[in-house]
């Protein structure tokens, strides 16, 4: 990555403007974040595409006013000039992550609250005791279907599988249906011609739930929004269950299979295993902190020629939120960025109206597959090194490949 060097002035930014999939790629984010912010304080420009460029929000502080004033800076893409201008076509890779949908996330001011309010409300009511309980089962169920052969991914055979099958759960579905919507969005997310089929089959297996709870309602989300006075219409409960499973699968993913590598890897962690000091909370923290499940969160939109940071921002102008660099901001550690051990004030779940309502059954699914898999896998080592799969918004592992003790062996 070609960074300008450093002792340039923040406001003239000297140098080709980076793309965001290479910062995202970086071995090392907080001294990528330093250079970027040697050169341009705390918002920095990066490239989205060739020839689309946005606002990247590094400084801690900045990201907060992004996310907390509404009236300045939009969620709605539609304000978008770049869109506008049709300098992003509507076939761009960054469509799904950025173009509008009618639906919470890309709602402002009271709409936003109108369609946000059940989501809150629902996720309340969610059974802490039961929902660990199944989401124990589930993890049992996909660690006896690879246990026995001594070795496994844990990303496409574990992380993956759990998070979405406790999303669809939780949702209201049953193993079956859990079972037929992992399927469903493998093909969403597998090759170009069997994603519109997968998306057919996501949604209608969605539909045949809200009819279901419409008609006989039960304890679960879907049950819980029908029954919601502020969803006017059966698309507005299957988007909220759309929105609910689709925020939550990926990052819910990233979240166990990173903290399963941590724990692996790094020493304080991996003598937990043998009785050691950390354990699962503090090793999920360290990685909100650190490397957390959205490192470059879409976005907001200039409604008003504006400053931000030292930056002139001009109307329309689009803004990252850059959660993993605002973690890292030497502003907010003045000892250093040491570990932020029992300290949650990270910004991992983002912050303002559109903060992450799912942090309660997040951290319950994901402490739960953690545990789950460490316990579940005696032994359990890893065999290779992991790689990232490339991305502007997200370091996912691409894999997590691990050995451990299979039953029956001498040893387990
Ligand atoms: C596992 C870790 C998770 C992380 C790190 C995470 C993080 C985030 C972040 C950064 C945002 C964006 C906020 C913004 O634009 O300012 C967000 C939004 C959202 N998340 Fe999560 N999320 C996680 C899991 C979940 C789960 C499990 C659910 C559902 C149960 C969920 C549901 C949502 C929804 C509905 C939104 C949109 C909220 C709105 O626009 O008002 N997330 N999340």
């Amino acid at each position: 990555m070609t960074i300008p060097p450093s002792g340039c002035p923040a406001h003239t930014a000297p140098g080709r403007v980076v793309p965001l999939s290479e910062i995202t790629a970086s071995a090392s984010l907080p001294d990528t974040y330093d250079r970027l912010r040697e050169v341009w304080g705390p918002v920095a420009r990066a490239e989205l595409e060739p020839g689309v460029n946005a606002w990247l929000v590094t400084g801690h502080q900045e990201v907060l006013k992004l996310v907390r004033d509404e009236h300045i800076f939009s969620r709605d893409a539609r304000n978008w000039k770049d869109w506008q201008n049709g300098v992003v076509r509507p076939d761009s890779g960054l469509g799904p992550m950025m173009f509008y949908r009618d639906n919470v996330i890309g709602a402002d001011g009271p709409e936003h609250r109108r369609l946000r309010r059940p989501l809150d409300d629902a996720l309340a009511c969610v059974d802490q005791r039961q929902m660990r309980r199944a989401v124990e089962r589930t993890c049992r169920e996909r660690i006896a279907a690879f246990r026995h052969h001594g070795q496994a991914d844990l990303v496409s055979e574990y992380s993956q599988s759990v998070a979405l099958l406790a999303l669809a759960e939780m949702s209201g579905l049953n193993p079956q249906e859990g079972q037929e919507l992992l399927a469903a969005l493998a093909k969403l997310f597998g090759s170009a011609e069997d994603a519109q089929e997968g998306n057919r089959r996501f949604e209608s297996i969605l539909e045949r739930l809200i009819h279901a709870r419409q008609a006989a309602p039960k304890e679960d989300l879907a049950s819980f929004l029908v029954r919601h006075d502020d969803l006017r219409s059966d698309a507005e409960v299957l988007q909220s269950l759309v929105v609910l499973i689709s925020a939550g699968q990926q990052t819910l993913s990233a979240w166990i299979s990173r903290t399963l590598w941590l724990m692996l890897t790094d020493a304080r962690f991996e003598s937990r295993l043998r009785g050691g000091r950390l354990g699962v909370d503090e090793a999920l923290d360290d990685v909100l902190w650190r490397d957390p499940p959205m490192t470059h969160m879409p976005a907001r939109y200039a409604l008003i020629d504006t400053e931000l940071g030292g930056q002139q921002i001009a109307r329309g102008d689009a803004l990252i939120l850059g959660l993993a660099a605002a973690n890292s901001d030497p502003r907010i550690h003045p000892e250093g960025v040491e570990r932020e051990i029992g300290n949650r004030s990270h910004l991992g779940w983002s912050a303002g109206q559109h903060r992450c309502p799912g942090e309660t059954p997040a951290r319950l699914i994901a402490r739960t597959a953690v545990e789950q898999a460490l316990h579940g896998l005696p032994g359990i080592t890893l065999t290779g090194p992991v790689s990232t799969a490339p991305s502007p918004w997200m370091r996912h592992l691409a894999s997590l490949p691990v050995q451990f003790t299979p039953p029956g062996s001498p040893t387990a």
